[in-house]
């Protein structure tokens, strides 16, 4: 079985990340989209609530599993039997990061490679912190993120915003 996982933040997941998980699964029999635990990035959502917001964007897609990780990505790849990590390629500022992250994956596992799809060119400018940034300022965030995306984006982001002004 050809197994690919996919790795990010996902703070939250947007139409971008759908975008890659939708044409990964398309190559691959089961892609694995994992969740990373990162305390340092301070994320606006819980580790279960990406993990739930992923399931639900991909609920039509058969092949896609939702799964998280702490340690290295390469350690989570080996352990899943997946030779690949996917990544998605949004503009140059991505490549040298990604470059750097490819190589020292590679050094650290010779057998998992790192795959990169190029993101739409109408995603290329959606990020995770852009969505946030856009819902804080009240702006819609249709048609970045996945509808079920919406609402708990702008409940957390008053959350947020309560939480700031109550201090
Ligand atoms: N469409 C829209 N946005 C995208 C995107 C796409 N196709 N691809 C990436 N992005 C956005 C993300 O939303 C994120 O936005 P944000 O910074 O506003 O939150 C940003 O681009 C960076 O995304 P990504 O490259 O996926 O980084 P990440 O921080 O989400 O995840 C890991 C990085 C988890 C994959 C990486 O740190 C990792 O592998 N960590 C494990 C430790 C390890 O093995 N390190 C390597 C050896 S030292």
């Amino acid at each position: 079985m050809n197994i690919a996982v996919y790795p990010g933040s996902f703070d939250p997941i947007t139409n971008g990340h759908l975008d890659i998980i939708e044409r990964a699964s398309k190559i691959f029999d089961k892609v694995i989209v994992a969740c990373a635990i990162n305390p340092s990035k301070k994320p606006l959502f819980t580790i279960e609530e990406k993990m739930d917001l992923i399931k639900e964007a991909t609920k039509n897609i058969p092949n896609v599993e939702v799964s998280s990780f702490s340690g290295l990505l390469v350690d989570f790849c080996k352990e899943h039997e997946a030779k690949v990590a996917i990544k998605g390629l949004r503009a140059l500022t991505d490549f040298e990061y990604e470059f750097q992250m490819a190589l020292m994956n590679k050094r650290l596992a010779e057998d998992v490679e790192t795959m990169f799809l190029m993101t739409r060119a109408e995603h290329s400018f959606i990020s995770s912190s852009t969505v946030k940034d856009l819902v804080l300022f009240n702006a819609s965030p249709e048609g970045l993120v996945p509808p079920c995306v919406i609402e708990p984006l702008k409940n957390k982001i008053a959350e947020k915003r309560k939480a700031s002004n109550g201090q």
